[in-house]
């Protein structure tokens, strides 16, 4: 008895002081996680907001990119749109420019295609851009086993979610540089990620890894440009077209909430307590982030296998519908 009670001491002593450790830590990334939705909002005049910067937004058109186009230039940024639909860019920027008066720009291109990064880059290169934000991104049209994936799929989302983000980024890095020095003022480039690329996620493998590759990407250039705050935003599901969801839940918010949360937030981590240069912005998100880290962690069997039940699921009940519309015809 005695004997045990002794052994059990070496085991209980460090325990005891892990324990405390662990605790310890926990409290205080919970007390900064609190603090994170609790200081003002960030100041865009930092990064030349109202003294004539602009910035440049891909995928501007429709969903996440059309609110950072509409909440940006409400902030007093000239605005360069680029998606692929000329007559839905024209009447985004005529509605900008009217709205907030601001001076707008627009570029009509497919990224996918060869040259879509110099294209947009001769269109800006003239121009004092102090914000970059790389929305654009492409997921599987529906869940699908990674050996079963379309190759034209798969070098899609490649090409958009990588390549062309690297690419354009690439070229714009010098500008906005340039710009923070002539306005003395800092440049800002965020990156679109997803819970897709932070939790490993079965039956959208390609569109996973596409997102893990973005933020270990964007953490690494943050480190590199000290003149310019690189910021990686972190999104659960939004509704729009891409997520084929159209109704908003205390889980799901719209494009408009999602974006006032990530800029009003932008430069803490919110939900992403863990990581550097890193946000969750919006707070059911940031919850889920926390709680997931906190508990059974991103790269854990537990959250793989509840993602494999969920995205087959998703992936039956596609096919079903699928199948349904044939028929109708
Ligand atoms: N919605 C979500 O649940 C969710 C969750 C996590 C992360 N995200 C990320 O948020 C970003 C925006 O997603 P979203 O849901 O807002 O998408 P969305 O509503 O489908 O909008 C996509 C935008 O990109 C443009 N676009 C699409 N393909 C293009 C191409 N090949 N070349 C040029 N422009 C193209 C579209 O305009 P055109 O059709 O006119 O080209 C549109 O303006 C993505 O990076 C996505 O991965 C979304
Ligand atoms: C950015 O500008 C600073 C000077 O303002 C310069 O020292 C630095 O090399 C530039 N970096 C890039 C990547 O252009
Ligand atoms: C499953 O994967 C999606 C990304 O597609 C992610 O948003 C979600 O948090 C994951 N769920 C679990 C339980 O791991
Ligand atoms: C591509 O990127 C967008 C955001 O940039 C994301 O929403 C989408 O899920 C990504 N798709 C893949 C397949 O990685
Ligand atoms: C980024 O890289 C580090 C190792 O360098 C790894 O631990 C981490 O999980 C990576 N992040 C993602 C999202 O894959």
């Amino acid at each position: 008895m005695f004997e045990d009670y002794g052994n059990l001491k070496y085991f209980l002593v460090p325990a005891i002081i892990v324990g405390t450790i662990k605790l310890t830590i926990l409290g205080l990334s919970t007390v900064s996680l609190i603090a994170d939705f609790l200081l003002p909002a960030t100041n865009y005049t930092k990064y030349g907001s109202k003294k004539g910067a602009w910035a440049l937004v891909t995928g501007s058109s429709d969903g996440l990119g059309l609110e950072f186009s509409k909440q940006l230039a409400a902030k007093g940024f000239n605005i360069v749109l680029a998606s692929r639909t000329q007559s839905k860019l024209e009447a985004l920027a005529t509605e900008i420019n009217e709205k907030y008066g601001v001076e707008t720009k627009i570029v009509a291109v497919d990224v996918t295609k060869p040259g879509a990064d110099e294209e947009i880059f001769t269109a800006i290169k003239s121009l004092p851009v102090a914000v970059l934000v790389n929305n654009v991104g492409r997921s599987h049209s529906i869940p699908v086993p990674f050996a079963e994936t379309d190759l034209e799929e798969l070098e899609g989302i490649i090409t958009i979610n990588t390549t062309f983000t690297l690419k354009l980024t690439r070229l714009v890095v010098p500008v906005i540089n340039d710009t923070a020095a002539k306005l003395k003022v800092k440049g800002l480039i965020v990156t679109m990620g997803s819970f897709g690329g932070l939790l490993p996620t079965p039956y959208l493998a390609v569109y996973s890894g596409s997102k893990a590759f973005l933020q270990n990407w964007s953490v690494s250039l943050a480190a590199e440009l000290p003149n310019v705050d690189v910021e990686f935003v972190l999104s659960y599901l939004v509704t729009s077209s891409m997520s084929k969801i159209k109704r908003t839940s205390f889980m799901i918010p719209n494009p408009k909430n999602f974006v006032k949360a990530t800029l009003s937030k932008l430069g803490r981590r919110n939900g992403a307590q863990e990581r550097f240069a890193t946000t969750t912005p919006y707070w059911s998100h940031a919850l889920m982030h926390f709680g997931i880290d906190q508990t059974v962690g991103v790269y854990s069997k537990v959250a793989n296998s509840l993602n494999y039940s969920m995205h087959k699921d998703i992936r039956r009940r596609a096919l079903r519908k699928a199948e349904r519309q044939k028929k109708a015809l």
